[in-house]
């Protein structure tokens, strides 16, 4: 099992929509997937489960009783993902033992390909503790003005848990409205930096807010969108990461 964190210190970026969309990318290039929704705003959950199926099971149980995770981790409407589902009451104090989420995963690595961890834009102890379980470090950016500064702070708080852990960081540019002309910011912020940038990045589009709107994964919602492909090419680039 591969694990990838989604991590950003800021929100509205694409953390989420990203969860939705490669999870489901993954299974239709025949992985299984287990999500992770360690976001105590749980907005990866409804996509996957009836909200009414909320209370119990979530990932605070996780933190608490890691050995229980087979009985935690919920059947979503999807074949081939499961997930653990958010909670609202999740506190950093749940996450004292930061290496409980990681425990608790590797107890089930051999019944998933891969598991996507949809974090909030924050590094504290329960991002810390999902950065910990962590294989790959995912980091979806806007381009835009603050972009080289976000990901500089991102890069301090992420260096030392990467080396670490021995995990790999990648960035990738969402809501991309021009290829090309955005290609010049992105050519300057590679070179100046270390920062190692997917070569796939996700289109701007109407698709995502519609598709979100009925808590679908863009695929389900157009299937022949230009944005579900893009998922798709940075879903398979991933697997070689
Ligand atoms: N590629 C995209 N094109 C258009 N809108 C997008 C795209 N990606 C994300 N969005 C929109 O941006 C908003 C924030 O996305 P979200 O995934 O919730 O961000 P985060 O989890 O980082 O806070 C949502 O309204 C979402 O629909
Ligand atoms: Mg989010």
């Amino acid at each position: 099992m591969k694990t990838i964190v989604i991590t950003n210190l800021k929100g509205g970026v694409g953390k989420t929509t990203s969860a939705v969309n490669l999870g489901y990318s993954m299974v239709t290039l025949g992985k299984r997937v287990l999500l992770v929704d360690a976001d105590p705003q749980s907005n990866l959950t409804p996509f996957f489960v009836k909200s009414h199926g909320y209370s119990g099971r979530t990932i605070q149980e996780v933190f608490r009783s890691p050995e229980k995770i087979r009985n935690i981790i919920a059947r979503t409407k999807y074949e081939n993902i499961d997930i653990i589902k958010g909670s609202v009451k999740l506190k950093e104090a749940d996450a004292s033992d930061e290496k409980a989420l990681g425990a608790a995963l590797s107890q089930v690595r051999q019944e998933y390909d891969i598991c996507i961890i949809d974090t909030r834009p924050a590094v504290e102890a329960v991002t810390r503790s999902a950065l910990l379980a962590g294989d790959v470090f995912l980091t979806p950016v806007q381009l835009e003005n603050f972009c080289r500064d976000n990901l500089s702070l991102l890069e301090d708080e992420l260096t030392g848990i990467a080396y670490e852990k021995d995990a790999t960081w990648r960035i990738f540019a969402n809501m991309v409205i021009n290829k090309r002309s955005q290609l010049a910011i992105y050519t300057d912020m590679v070179q100046k930096h270390d920062w190692s940038f997917m070569e796939n990045c996700i289109s701007r589009s109407e698709v995502v807010n519609n598709a979100l709107q009925r808590y679908k994964p863009v695929m389900k919602h157009r299937r022949s969108s230009r944005v579900a492909k893009d998922y798709l090419e940075l879903a398979k680039e991933l697997l070689e990461v």
